[in-house]
């Protein structure tokens, strides 16, 4: 019953994010045209305008996003594609694609990975979102001038990634709902970031799918280390 629910649940959410998402690109369209002067050259004011509305339309998108996620999360089964991949180029990449929204809060993002990791059967595409969704947390939950590191370390059955911040970290009782979808440790309402609260329980399953599993240590006020375990064979 719970996962007929469940299901339905999943449904209803691709379809209205495909409806939304669908005059969405057509807004940001309109707007890149506008921004790359298609309309006349526009004023100071105009393209201030323009920017804000293209920001806003862009995290819309980012939120639909999510929503996607969220019902490839109540599929069945989450399909994975794997291919032999460069973990660390893959993390190192990752990592650098969020490094301008860490100093734009003055955190400082590292990464290390152990030299000669052979190549590991991923889900690139998958395995990024994952990687992503533990990067973004880092930076949202860490107060300016600290630090979040990310590193990639075998171990003789399996490699582990480790995102490491000097965050708010998780107070002991909210711990163990946080892999819950939906579910936010501070009040939705009161927090600083936006988000739906679906990138750990959509990670988790994403990880799962490869037969790994992910760990966290925590401790409120001082920070949190996020593991996502990879089995070698
Ligand atoms: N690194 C972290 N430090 C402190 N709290 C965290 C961290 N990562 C996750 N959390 C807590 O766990 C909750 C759930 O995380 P999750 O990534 O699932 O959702 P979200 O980040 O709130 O929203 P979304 O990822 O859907 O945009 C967060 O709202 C936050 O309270
Ligand atoms: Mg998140």
């Amino acid at each position: 019953m719970e996962t007929e629910l469940q299901r339905l649940k999943g449904a209803f959410v691709a379809i209205i994010s495909h409806e939304l998402r669908t005059p969405l690109t057509e807004i940001i369209t309109a707007l890149e045209l506008l921004e790359n002067g298609y309309g006349g050259s526009l004023t100071e004011q105009q393209r201030g305008y323009v920017a804000i509305a293209g920001r806003a339309a862009e995290h819309l998108n980012m939120l639909i996003g999510d929503l996607i996620a969220f019902a490839q999360l109540q599929a069945e089964t989450l399909e994975t594609r794997r291919e032999p991949t460069d973990l660390a180029e893959l993390v190192a990449r990752v990592v650098e694609q969020h490094r301008p929204r860490a100093q734009a809060k003055q955190l400082t993002l590292s990464f290390s990975a152990a030299p000669r990791l052979g190549p590991i059967p991923v889900d690139r595409a998958l395995l990024t979102r994952v990687v992503s969704n533990l990067i973004i947390n880092a930076i949202n939950f860490t107060p300016a001038q600290g630090c979040v590191s990310v590193h990639v370390a075998p171990e003789p059955d399996e490699v582990r990634i480790v995102v490491q911040d000097t965050g708010v970290g998780i107070a002991k009782e909210k711990q163990a709902r946080l892999f819950e979808s939906f579910y936010q440790a501070a009040d939705p309402l009161t927090r600083q970031v936006g988000g739906l609260g679906i990138g750990l329980a959509y990670a988790r399953r994403i990880v799962e799918a490869h037969r790994g599993r992910i760990t966290f240590e925590s401790e409120e006020g001082k920070g949190s280390t996020f593991t996502v375990h990879l089995p070698l064979k």
